[in-house]
């Protein structure tokens, strides 16, 4: 079976749902805890083994280059000073030559579209999709679970998770068939509605995040056409995929954060200093004081 390499990382969005944060900063380079967004993210690609990075970018989003890159100034003056720790962990996020692609979108014309400006670099195998505003904390992570069930069923997996109660019209909802692995969490899809109306959604599962695609979604999305809210829907060239190749849902162990809110990025930034060696008892005690107010 073709390894899975790539990862397709849209981040061309305006963070309608956190500004005025994300003004001059792009979105998924706000922190949680210790390092960008989309740091944790691309930490989560690299230990699935994804080799190249291919972020679909925006207008004033040049930052997100640099973050990955080399900063001589920044590494020359931590190690005239001796800092040698947080040298290494500033080395630790960048990617190597070739390792990153990025593509322009242009226009804001929805995620199946972000997708598909990432055809000609994606070429004929299969890749992931990884949405940066989900940070998915998991062990070992979530793409390495939707990996590792690819490579039991092949196709194309999608990892899903449920819907908190009454808010399934906000996602992209799935229908399941029969359960194939992973003690009844990896399941066939037979079918998947986009941000479906309040009372018709066939199942509280959404998709959460990440995605394992064949090659074969481009020819459903170069159709360009429109779905929920207008936009070109990664859900709609999906199911249209699901008539001609399998689909299978996983419902993978971890704790999502949707950092395109204010409160999700809160509660993530709690989540990832609390579970710290270094700093977590410190982070608990001081949590305890400013709840005890
Ligand atoms: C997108 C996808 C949707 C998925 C969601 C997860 O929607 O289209 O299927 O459930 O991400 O956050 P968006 O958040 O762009 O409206």
């Amino acid at each position: 079976m073709t390894p899975v390499r790539k990862a397709v990382l849209p981040v061309a969005g305006m963070g309608t749902r956190i500004q005025p944060a994300a003004k001059t900063t792009p979105k998924n380079l706000l922190n949680v805890y210790d390092r960008p967004i989309l740091a944790h993210v691309v930490a989560e690609g690299r230990a699935a083994g994804i080799e190249h990075f291919v972020f679909i970018t925006g207008r004033g989003q040049g930052a997100i280059e640099d973050y990955f890159d080399r900063a001589f100034e920044l590494e020359y003056s931590l190690e005239s000073k001796g800092r040698m720790a947080i040298l290494e962990d500033v080395k630790s996020d960048q990617l190597g030559p070739g390792q990153m692609s990025f593509v322009r979108q242009m226009e804001p014309l929805g995620l199946g579209h972000a997708v598909w400006c990432a055809r000609d670099i994606i070429g004929d195998e299969p890749f992931a999709v990884m949405l940066p505003d989900m940070l998915m904390a998991a062990e070992p992570g979530a793409l390495a679970q939707a990996i590792a069930a690819h490579d039991a069923v092949g196709g194309n997996v999608v990892v899903v998770e449920p819907a908190p109660p009454g808010e399934a019209h906000k996602y992209g909802i799935v229908a399941l068939g029969k359960a194939v692995g992973r003690g009844g969490r990896l399941s066939t899809m037979t079918g998947m509605v986009e941000k479906p109306p309040p009372g018709t959604e066939p199942s509280n599962l959404f998709i959460s995040g990440r995605y394992i695609l064949q090659p074969g979604i481009f020819d459903a999305l170069s159709a360009h056409t429109p779905g929920a809210g207008g936009e070109i829907q990664l859900t709609d060239a999906m199911l249209q995929r699901l008539e001609v190749e399998p689909f299978h849902a996983l419902e993978y162990d971890g704790v999502t954060y949707d950092c395109g809110d204010k409160l999700g990025l809160l509660r993530a930034n709690v989540a990832y200093a609390l579970k710290d060696p270094e700093c977590g008892a410190d982070c608990r005690a001081a949590l305890k004081a400013l709840l005890a107010r």
